[in-house]
């Protein structure tokens, strides 16, 4: 066995979001959420399960950081409830709900931990969605509001900040299929969406370089690889259009200034509107780009396949399974994402924002989880990262999805995801055998082949 070891001061954390972990819905003030209405409608989420408690982080966030330190993490990624800090998104701010986030990164900082803030992961406050959600232009200055009062409060403390996370996942889940919130089913908005996220993370850039903040500012995108089923041209095009939409239609604009054009001659009347001056505020250079890579998908031309006629299939290695979310593992899809960057972007810094699967988990009379079969897998993807650093790619962090096991949104508690047993009914936090694997990996900086 060998060695595989990463650059200095590369850094290894874990990540979690806030409507997954917190609970306390309806707290100290908190407003409620797109989250907090879908899940309260019937039939929405398997289980009829909804994030109101969770893991109770909200009252259990100084226990969970002595635990993140006693795993030796040296950085953590969560996000704010936009609801809890602005009940109403924008206008009057809930002080014991930033106070809570004052603390949260305060602990973080004395337990030597390096705080990575995402501003959006997902969960708008109600009220904006009444007016709107993000298909409403204004979208784009509740946000900025949202982020100014959060930088204000925190930016001096913490130097890493992600403006969205997935604005992929968020627009098509939730604005194109319905199965996420706010549950609704129209490409047309699932577009404006699209563009309006976009914006919005241009203005909050340019708001957090007025601040002269000594932070790095990016964004998280969520990029699967794709691969054409077949040689034939028609497979291959079908491919690409995939790539377009969930890839292209957010790294161009960022990177580029200019969103891929093809898919917009595909989608035709779906194409958001765009107002002048929105490309330049949307390509306002950033720092460092998160990307999470879960799956590789083989993608054929189906005359039946809805807007983008096609057809996808999960992927899976050889040796390899699917795992709890029915989710092919494939390690070398891992590398070829992050080449992708390399090679079509400039090769901007990244960080893997989030990587890691949900496994049925069993616990033993303890609630000890011997979870082999997760450390295989962030074994495996850690190579295949490594790899992708030896070929050129500016990697320069590890988070594992997730801390602990968590809400799965349309999912449910069903899938674990997590480096931590939660017992839901009591609430108790059990390390299971990754984590502890995932601390040598740490203090090693590395990884055994
Ligand atoms: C999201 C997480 C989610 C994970 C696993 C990502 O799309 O950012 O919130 O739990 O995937 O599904």
């Amino acid at each position: 066995m060998s060695l595989r070891q990463f650059p200095e001061g590369f850094l290894w954390g874990t990540a979690t979001a806030a409507y997954q972990i917190e609970g306390a819905w309806n707290e100290d003030g908190k407003g409620e959420s797109i989250w907090d209405h879908f899940t309260h409608r019937q039939h929405t989420i398997l289980n009829g399960d909804n994030g109101d408690i969770a893991c109770n982080h909200y009252h259990k966030m100084p226990e969970d950081v002595a635990l993140m330190q006693a795993l030796g993490l040296q950085t953590y990624r969560f996000s704010l409830s936009w609801p809890r800090i602005l009940p109403e998104g924008r206008g009057q701010v809930n002080a014991k709900g930033l106070a809570f986030y004052d603390r949260l990164v305060d602990n973080l900082l004395e337990a030597s931990i390096i705080p990575n803030i995402t501003l959006n992961h997902w969960d708008l406050p109600q009220t904006l969605q009444e007016m709107g959600g993000w298909v409403n232009r204004e979208s784009i200055d509740w946000f900025a509001e949202y982020a100014g009062v959060v930088f204000e409060k925190l930016a001096d403390r913490v130097p890493l900040w992600t403006t969205h996370n997935e604005p992929a996942v968020l627009a098509f889940m939730g604005y194109a299929f319905g199965n996420f919130a706010p549950g609704i089913a129209d490409y047309s908005q699932a577009y404006q969406t699209s563009h309006h996220l976009l914006v919005a993370h241009g203005k909050a850039v340019q708001l957090f370089r007025e601040g002269n903040y000594n932070g790095e500012i990016g964004i998280v995108l969520s990029v699967n690889h794709y691969q054409p089923n077949s040689d034939r041209p028609s497979d291959i095009a079908a491919c690409e259009r995939m790539y377009q939409t969930n890839t292209a239609l957010f790294a161009d604009p960022l990177f580029k200034g200019e969103y891929p054009q093809p898919l917009f001659n595909w989608i035709g009347c779906h194409a958001p509107k765009i107002e002048t001056g929105d490309l330049e505020l949307i390509a306002t250079p950033i720092d460092f780009v998160g990307i999470n890579y879960y799956f590789t998908l083989n993608i054929a031309f189906a005359q039946w396949g809805g807007l983008f006629k096609l057809d996808s299939t999960q992927v899976s290695a050889p040796g390899w399974g699917q795992t709890q979310m029915e989710w092919g593992v494939n390690p070398p899809g891992l590398t070829s994402v992050l080449l992708d960057f390399k090679n079509h972007y400039g090769n901007p810094k990244l960080y893997i924002t989030e990587g890691g699967c949900a496994l049925p988990d069993t616990p033993n009379y303890e609630g000890f989880v011997e979870d082999w079969g997760r450390i295989n897998y962030l074994r495996s993807h850690l190579i295949a990262a490594h790899n992708a650093i030896a070929d050129g790619v500016n990697l320069q962090g590890y988070y594992v999805w997730s801390l602990m096991d968590n809400f799965e949104w349309a999912h449910g508690f069903f899938p674990r995801f997590g480096l931590v047993r939660v017992e839901f009914d009591s609430g108790k936090r059990i390390p299971k055998q990754s984590a502890w694997w995932y601390r040598e990996v740490m203090d090693r900086n590395g990884v055994e082949e």
